[in-house]
C-alpha cells in the first residue's frame, strides 16, 4: 500500500476523521495526491480544539475602557501642516506599501466573481480594484513615486483576480509593482465535528480571515519584499469600500508624530445600536469590542460633549510600521467561530444544501492585532469622506448606497 496513504490514515484515525478517505478510490491519481496533502497540511489538532470550543463560554473577563483618539477634522492648521510634511515625506522616500484585503468570499454580497471586480456602477464604470488602483495612480502623479500594491487573495479567488487584472493591463499602472499573495485557509466543520467536502472529493477549506494577512504576508514573503525595499510603513485595507484612502499622508505623520507602531482609522458610529464593532482599551490595550461583547449600557455612555465613549467605530482601514507586523506575524491571533450556510458533499458523499446555517467555519480577526501593540493611535475621519461598504446585496451597506456615496463624495 501506498505509505502516503497509510500515513493519512493513522491521522485521520487519531482524530476521528475516517470518512476522509471513504472516496479516495474514486478520485483520479491527481485528486488522490492534492486530498492526501491536504490532509498534512491541515491541523487536526487545531480543528479539534476549535470544535470542543464551540459551544464553551469564556469566562475571561476584560476590563473594556474608552480610547483616546484625533479627529482629523478638529486638528488645527500646524498639525495639519505638520502632519502632511511628515506623512507625505514617508511617501516621497519610497517608505509605503498598500495592501488590499481580497480574499474574503463575498458571500452577503451574492456577487460571482472576486470583489474587486465587481463594477460599482459609476460613469464610466469602473470595478472595485479599477478605483483603488486610479488613487495610487494619483499618488504618482502627485509625488512621482510608485507605491508597491499587494493584494491578498484566496486560494478560491487568486486565479480569477489575477487574470482580471492581466486582462486589464493591471489599469496601466506599473505591473511589477503589483504582487498577489494567498492566504491560509482552513477547514470548514459540520455540526458533528466532521471536514465536509467539495464536489470534486476534496476536502471543503476557506480563506481563514482577515487576521490571516500578517501570517500570509510572512509565509510568501511580502514581508521579505518589503524589507528589501526598505518599506517602514503598510497600509492594510479591504476590497470592499470605494472610499478607502489608500494613501492618507495625516495618517502616515500622526504616526510619525506620536512614534506610534500603527494607527486605525475609525469613523463616529451613528448610534448606540448601529452593529459596528469599536476601538476601545482591554485590559489597558488597544483593541477593538464588538457590538455583541458591549453591553446596551456601555454602549449608550456619552462624555462631557455629548459623544458615545465607545463610539469610533472600525473601518478596517489600518496602518502598520513594519516592526509591529514583524511583531504580530510571529504571534497566533484567535479563531472565532461563524455558523453558516454551505452546500458541501457530507461523509456519505451525499450533497448537502440548506436555507439555514449548517456548518462552521473559523475566522481570525484583523483587529485582534491591536492588543499586542503598545502604542497605537486612532484617527477619526470623516464618514462621508471615507466609508462606503459595499457588503450586501441590497439594503444597507449595497452597491447602491455606496454608489450614491462614491458619487457624492467624488461630485460624479
Ligand atoms: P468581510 O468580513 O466583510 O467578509 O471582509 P467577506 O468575505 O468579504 O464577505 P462575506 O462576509 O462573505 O459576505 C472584510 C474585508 O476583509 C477581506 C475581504 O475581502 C474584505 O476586504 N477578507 C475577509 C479577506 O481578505 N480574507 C478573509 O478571509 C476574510
Amino acid at each position: 500500500m501506498n505509505p502516503k496513504y497509510e500515513k493519512a490514515k493513522q491521522i485521520l484515525n487519531k482524530y476521528n476523521q475516517q470518512h476522509v478517505l471513504k472516496f479516495y478510490d474514486n478520485l483520479d491519481n491527481s485528486k488522490k495526491e492534492e486530498l492526501l496533502n491536504q490532509i498534512f497540511n491541515i491541523d487536526f489538532e487545531q480543528i479539534k480544539t476549535l470544535y470542543e470550543n464551540i459551544n464553551k463560554i469564556e469566562h475571561k473577563q476584560n476590563e473594556i475602557s474608552p480610547i483616546e483618539y484625533t479627529d482629523k477634522s478638529k486638528m488645527t492648521q500646524r498639525e495639519k501642516e505638520n502632519y502632511l510634511e511628515k506623512g507625505s515625506n514617508i511617501i516621497k522616500q519610497n517608505k509605503y506599501a498598500v495592501v488590499t484585503m481580497a480574499g474574503g468570499q463575498g458571500t452577503r454580497l451574492g456577487h460571482s466573481g472576486p470583489k474587486g471586480t465587481f463594477m460599482l456602477g459609476i460613469n464610466p464604470d469602473k470595478s472595485l480594484f479599477e478605483i483603488f488602483c486610479d488613487k495610487l495612480k494619483e499618488i504618482k502623479n502627485k509625488y512621482n513615486v510608485v507605491v508597491p500594491w499587494y493584494l491578498m487573495t484566496s486560494r478560491e479567488n487568486n486565479e480569477e483576480t489575477v487574470a482580471f487584472f492581466e486582462k486589464n493591463n493591471y489599469f496601466n499602472y506599473p505591473k511589477e509593482a503589483v504582487k498577489f499573495f494567498i492566504q491560509d485557509e482552513i477547514p470548514m466543520i459540520d455540526m458533528q465535528g466532521k471536514v465536509i467536502f467539495t464536489e470534486n472529493g476534496l476536502i471543503k477549506q476557506a480563506a481563514n480571515g482577515h487576521g490571516g494577512v500578517f501570517e500570509s504576508m510572512f509565509k510568501s514573503g511580502v514581508v521579505d519584499d518589503i524589507k528589501k525595499k526598505n518599506i517602514e510603513w503598510i497600509f492594510i485595507g479591504p476590497v470592499d469600500n470605494p472610499l478607502v484612502q489608500m494613501t492618507d499622508e495625516l495618517m502616515l505623520g500622526l504616526a510619525i508624530e506620536k512614534n506610534a507602531m500603527a494607527v486605525g482609522k475609525s469613523i463616529v458610529k451613528l448610534n448606540p445600536e448601529e452593529k459596528v464593532g469599536v476601538f476601545c482599551k482591554k485590559n489597558n490595550n488597544p483593541s477593538v469590542v464588538e457590538y455583541t461583547e458591549i453591553t446596551k449600557e456601555m454602549s449608550e455612555m456619552r462624555d462631557d460633549n455629548g459623544e458615545l465613549l465607545y463610539g469610533e467605530s472600525h473601518i478596517n482601514c489600518n496602518l502598520f510600521n513594519i516592526k509591529a507586523i514583524e511583531k504580530i506575524g510571529n504571534e497566533k491571533l484567535p479563531y472565532h467561530t461563524a455558523f453558516k450556510k454551505a452546500t458541501y458533499i457530507n461523509e456519505n458523499g451525499e450533497i448537502v444544501k440548506s436555507q439555514e446555517p449548517n456548518c462552521y467555519k473559523f475566522e481570525t480577526f484583523i483587529f485582534d492585532s491591536f492588543e499586542k501593540l503598545k502604542n497605537m493611535q486612532i484617527l477619526r475621519g470623516v464618514r462621508e469622506e471615507e466609508f462606503a461598504p459595499v457588503k450586501n446585496k441590497e439594503g444597507l451597506d449595497s452597491p447602491e448606497t455606496a454608489r450614491k456615496l462614491y458619487k457624492a463624495y467624488y461630485n460624479c
